[in-house]
């Protein structure tokens, strides 16, 4: 089978003969260097995974057929792809709808839409935690709506007391959970706010554009328990599941409100009711060869091991240091050393990164790809002991 090495190879021999060049070679080179970064077993920097052999090869075969999937009739067999894998999303995530999206920012966005689209009540208030992605209140803005954070517990998860409280004063179009937060990775506890949404006839969107992925694994998928009652529920393979960027999808519950004013005399069909624009194979096919040639097994056993890598991280770093932790389900360990340790140099090199709990600021390791493991990891930090 042809490897990722093979991969790079034939690029670096193709794209360094025809430079026009040597600088342009010389820069090539230095690209290619420059993304190995995510296959070393010490990048644990951020939610960046290494991309896979197969999803290569599906890029490339996005790339030679460039179809638009705005004008469907033309490409029946890119159709057919896209639904077997849509299909598939949603039987797993019990979900009758989905589309593909260039990124969670963008299911955030076509999620707190179609909340305003079909509100259940008049409200223009939005509650998330404070550690919800900035996308969620980048989207309140655009839609005229007003992101107000509520507090997050010592692990980070959203207070579902001050949640409660905040929706007797006023009730909400939308409450947002997040199922593995930016920061910290911690899933807010789903079942409480999709209980605390349906008292105050509210939307409840699921940001588990990190924490989705989990769904994939038997041993891990009960921390994402009732998600199959989310109005809507947006999940990033780019980030969870090898896949390269833009692969993100969104799931919901009811059909997308249509917006009959919408009318493109250029197009023979009724435009999508999504954010997104012209798109093609390059949202899914990359996904679709990672599973034909992988199967989809190696998903599920790709997150139990880089789970289980964080695990052994954290117990670890618990045992040799009393430094202040916090592991999560999903992958990513926070960890706050002495003041005197400072471990910039580690962030220079990608093995972490800083990121702010409870209002201090953490250093982050994120386990985003199979091949991230504890023990390089810990052996770098161990001078720090
Ligand atoms: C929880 C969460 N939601 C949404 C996003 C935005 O995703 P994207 O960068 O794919 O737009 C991120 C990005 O890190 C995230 O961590």
């Amino acid at each position: 089978m042809t490897t990722f090495s093979d991969i790079i190879d034939l690029l670096q021999h193709q794209l360094r003969d025809l430079a026009e060049d040597d600088s342009s070679a010389k820069l090539i080179q230095q690209l290619i260097t420059e993304g190995q970064l995510h296959h070393k077993s010490t990048w644990a920097g951020h939610m960046t995974p290494a991309v896979d052999s197969p999803a290569l090869l599906g890029q490339a075969l996005a790339g030679i057929h460039n179809g638009n999937l705005l004008s469907p009739e033309l490409y029946p067999q890119l159709v057919a792809i896209e639904r077997q894998l849509l299909d598939w999303f949603c039987q797993l995530f019990q979900q009758p709808f989905a589309h593909f999206t260039h990124g969670s920012s963008y299911g955030n966005l076509d999620a707190l839409w179609q909340a305003r689209e079909q509100a259940k009540n008049s409200s223009n208030i939005v509650y998330g935690s404070q550690a919800a992605h900035y996308s969620i209140s980048k989207a309140c803005r655009v839609l005229g709506l007003n992101f107000q954070p509520i507090p997050t517990n010592n692990l980070g998860q959203i207070d579902v007391n001050a949640l409660r409280t905040a929706c007797q004063h006023i009730a909400p179009i939308a409450i947002v959970a997040t199922a593995g937060t930016t920061s910290c990775g911690a899933i807010d506890p789903i079942q409480q706010c999709l209980a605390i949404a349906k008292e105050f006839n509210s939307w409840c969107h699921i940001d588990a554009a990190w924490g989705g992925a989990l769904m994939l694994s038997s041993t891990h998928q009960h921390h994402l328990a009732g998600i199959e009652q989310a109005d809507s529920v947006c999940i990033d393979p780019h980030k969870a599941l090898g896949q390269p960027k833009p692969c993100s999808l969104l799931l919901y519950k009811q059909p997308l409100a249509s917006s009959s004013d919408l009318d493109v005399d250029y197009l023979t069909q009724a435009p999508k009711q999504t954010i997104g624009g012209s798109y093609g194979g390059e949202l899914f096919l990359p996904l679709w060869c990672s599973l034909i040639i992988n199967g989809k097994q190696s998903f599920s056993d790709q997150i139990d091991q880089r789970l289980m890598q964080a695990e052994r991280f954290a117990c670890a770093l618990k045992r040799h240091t009393n430094w202040w932790l916090s592991p999560s389900a999903t992958g990513i360990v926070c960890f706050k050393p002495p003041t005197h340790i400072n471990l910039t140099d580690l962030i220079n090199l990608g093995l972490l990164s800083t990121a702010k709990v409870n209002g201090q600021t953490v250093y982050r390791v994120v386990f985003a790809n199979a091949t991230s493991q504890a023990e390089p990891l810990l052996a770098a930090l161990k001078i720090y002991f």
